[in-house]
């Protein structure tokens, strides 16, 4: 069976990450997610070759970080990569959350639960992101400049660097441990037997959203900061 005659559905419990695909291009993946895609693509007025595409595209994977690249950079690639996906990701988790929240959430207390805990999470990582942007990102920038241009170290409105790193890091642990108990409340993200494609496509969202958060956090705690420190020591 290829994908233009698999159902909607199929595909998406399938191929979780053809979700994102169906919602971007409006295709209904849950209730009236029966139909082939083929069929569903012209129901629609959908050119079938520009969802196989981005079916296809869906999965790739972004490039890897190379260590030896400029602060300037990384900070660009986490900005643009990883706070990007975090600000577009956590309303379409908060939706999904109270979809499954209204239609399951008396018969599976576990959801209330992984709604309040995902509130928290998006809550404290929006003001972690902008205390990134604002404050620690751009003297990062600066100091990578004074060290190449060959002038003093730009004046912070905190002690060292290391000030306002210990407490990203310390959110980056309260983010993990959010995320951590909420991998434990759904059971590593195991839908139910028979569960409809939402309740899959919410579990999957976590999951994916707890890996790229991994990913994010990787290249912050353990490239840039510690990048960062040493520059300014330097100086
Ligand atoms: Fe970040
Ligand atoms: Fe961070």
């Amino acid at each position: 069976m290829t994908v233009t005659t698999q159902t909607v559905r199929e595909i998406a419990l399938e191929n979780p990450a053809s979700i994102r695909v169906f919602e971007a291009f409006g295709i209904d993946y849950c209730c009236g997610g029966r139909k082939p895609l083929a069929e569903a693509c012209a129901a629609k007025n959908i050119a079938l070759d520009a969802v196989i595409t981005a079916l296809e595209n869906g999965t790739a994977s972004s490039a890897p970080v190379s260590d030896a690249q400029s602060l300037s950079a990384l900070v660009s690639h986490i900005v643009n990569a990883h706070h990007a996906y975090v600000r577009r990701e956590l309303p379409r988790l908060a939706e999904l959350a109270s979809k499954v929240v209204s239609r399951h959430g008396d018969t599976k207390p576990e959801l209330p639960q992984i709604q309040t805990k995902l509130g928290q999470i998006s809550e404290e990582l929006i003001e972690h992101l902008a205390k990134e942007e604002v404050v620690l990102f751009p003297y990062i920038t600066k100091l990578e400049r004074a060290k190449n241009e060959g002038t003093a170290k730009p004046h912070g409105c905190f002690g060292t660097v290391a000030s306002p790193i210990a407490m990203m890091t310390q959110e980056h642990e309260a983010a993990g441990a959010l995320l951590a108990a909420i991998r434990q409340l759904s059971g590593d993200y195991t839908p139910p037997v028979g569960a409809c494609p939402t309740f899959h496509a919410f579990y999957n969202g976590l999951r994916e959203f707890e890996q790229d958060l991994h990913q994010h956090i990787h290249l912050e705690n353990n490239i840039l900061f510690p990048r960062a420190m040493a520059m300014e020591a330097a100086q």
